[in-house]
């Protein structure tokens, strides 16, 4: 089943990275902003999510749907695709070759306090990669298998993170940066949430942490690296959600984690 599904996801995201690639390469300009005058949307981003709302609803009419830019629709059968077109719209916007069509599809209410996610895919069009996993069947980049990076030392640690959209929120969030800099290898911001769950469950990264993040962010990446052999969590061991996410290998985690609570993050 979860397999299926999983092969769903897959042709759809390649099919909806072409598309965004197209756009790209064509010329790409805000259309509007959400919460904040950062917080923009291009019409790349809800051509793709229209495409890839209206390819699943053929797949798969009875499952419900969850999108970032179109909302969300129940459907009878216990499953709901859970869709961020494009994430990292920023770089999109900007032509950094870093952006993500995240899909996967979870049981249960969309609600990641309590899904259970039974497949994911995250494209990186610009790059030609696709992550994908499902549920007890482990985690492949463009094909083959993934594993997190062996444990290392908080120190030796390359953790990334991202900001919210509200002036406020980020400020904060980077306090928190600010204090932990010191205490590890280095930080990164690449603007891709779902790509940097795929870079932990890759190796490319040791650690990523972010708060509030959407459903649609973190639903695909967080599965592909949790079947790579990371723990993905929300504080104390409850579930990854809009309170917070950490992911990395679990005993670098025992002392990141911490090492969070101190800087305030
Ligand atoms: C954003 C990106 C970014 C993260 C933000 C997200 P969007 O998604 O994933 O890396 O830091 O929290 O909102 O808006 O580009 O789909
Ligand atoms: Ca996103
Ligand atoms: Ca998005
Ligand atoms: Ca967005």
């Amino acid at each position: 089943m979860s397999a299926e599904l999983l092969e769903i996801a897959r042709a759809i995201a390649i099919q909806a990275g072409e598309l965004a690639a197209r756009r790209r390469a064509e010329g790409v300009s805000v259309a509007a902003t959400k919460s904040s005058s950062v917080d923009i949307v291009t019409e790349a981003d809800r051509e793709t999510e229209n495409l890839i709302r209206s390819l699943i609803a053929e797949a798969r009419p009875d499952d419900g749907f969850l999108g970032e830019e179109g909302g969300g629709e129940g459907g009878g059968s216990g499953l709901t695709w859970v869709v961020d077109p494009i994430d990292g719209t920023v770089n999109f916007l900007y032509g950094i070759p870093h952006y993500g069509i995240s899909i996967a599809v979870v049981e249960g209410d969309p609600d990641p306090l309590t899904w259970r996610a039974l497949a994911g895919c995250v494209v990186n069009p610009a790059a030609g990669e696709t992550f994908t996993a499902a549920a007890g069947a482990g985690a492949r980049l463009n094909g083959r298998q993934i594993r997190v990076n062996d444990a290392v030392s908080l120190s030796q640690a390359l953790v990334a993170t991202g900001f919210s959209y509200t002036a406020e929120r980020r400020v904060e969030q980077a306090t928190a940066v600010t204090n932990l800099i010191g205490r590890v290898r280095d930080v990164r911001r690449m603007g891709t949430a779902s790509l940097d769950l795929c870079f932990v469950g890759c190796g490319r990264l040791d650690a990523y942490f972010e708060r509030n993040l959407n459903p649609w962010d973190h639903a695909a990446g967080a599965l592909v690296a949790a079947e790579a052999g990371a723990f993905v969590g929300g504080w104390n061991g409850s579930p990854a959600g809009r309170e917070f996410i950490l992911a990395g290998h679990p005993e670098l985690i025992r002392e990141l984690e911490p090492a969070l609570v101190e800087s305030g993050a």
